[in-house]
C-alpha cells in the first residue's frame, strides 16, 4: 500500500475475493457497505449527463446541496449554473 494511491488501493480492496478487506474514506466518514442507494448515470447525447438518484452535491465552497430522482449536470460548460446544466448547450450546438 505504500507509495499507492488511494483509488489504487480502493480498486484492491474491492476486487478481494473474500471480502475480508474494506476501507473508508476519512474525508467522507462514509463506509461502503452503508451507501443504501444505488445511482444511475445517463450522459445524453449532445446535452447533460444525467445522474439518477438520491445526491449531496458538493461545491467549491463547502456548500452542499441535496437533489432528488434526477439531477442534469453540464457537460458543455456554458452553463450559468454550474455544475448544473441550464440548457446552454442548445445554443451552443454543443456536440459530444
Ligand atoms: S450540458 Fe446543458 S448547459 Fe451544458
Amino acid at each position: 500500500m505504500t507509495g499507492a494511491d488511494t483509488a489504487r488501493i480502493a480498486g484492491q480492496v474491492d476486487r478481494c475475493p473474500s471480502k475480508a478487506l474494506s476501507y473508508f474514506r476519512n474525508e467522507e466518514n462514509v463506509h461502503p457497505e452503508d451507501v443504501q442507494a444505488e445511482s444511475i448515470v445517463e450522459p445524453i447525447p449532445n446535452g447533460p449527463l444525467l445522474v439518477y438518484g438520491n445526491l449531496r452535491v458538493k461545491a467549491a465552497h463547502a456548500h452542499e446541496t441535496q437533489k432528488n430522482k434526477v439531477t442534469a449536470f453540464c457537460r458543455c460548460g456554458a452553463s450559468s449554473n454550474k455544475p448544473y446544466c441550464d440548457g446552454s448547450h442548445v445554443k451552443t450546438g454543443f456536440w459530444g
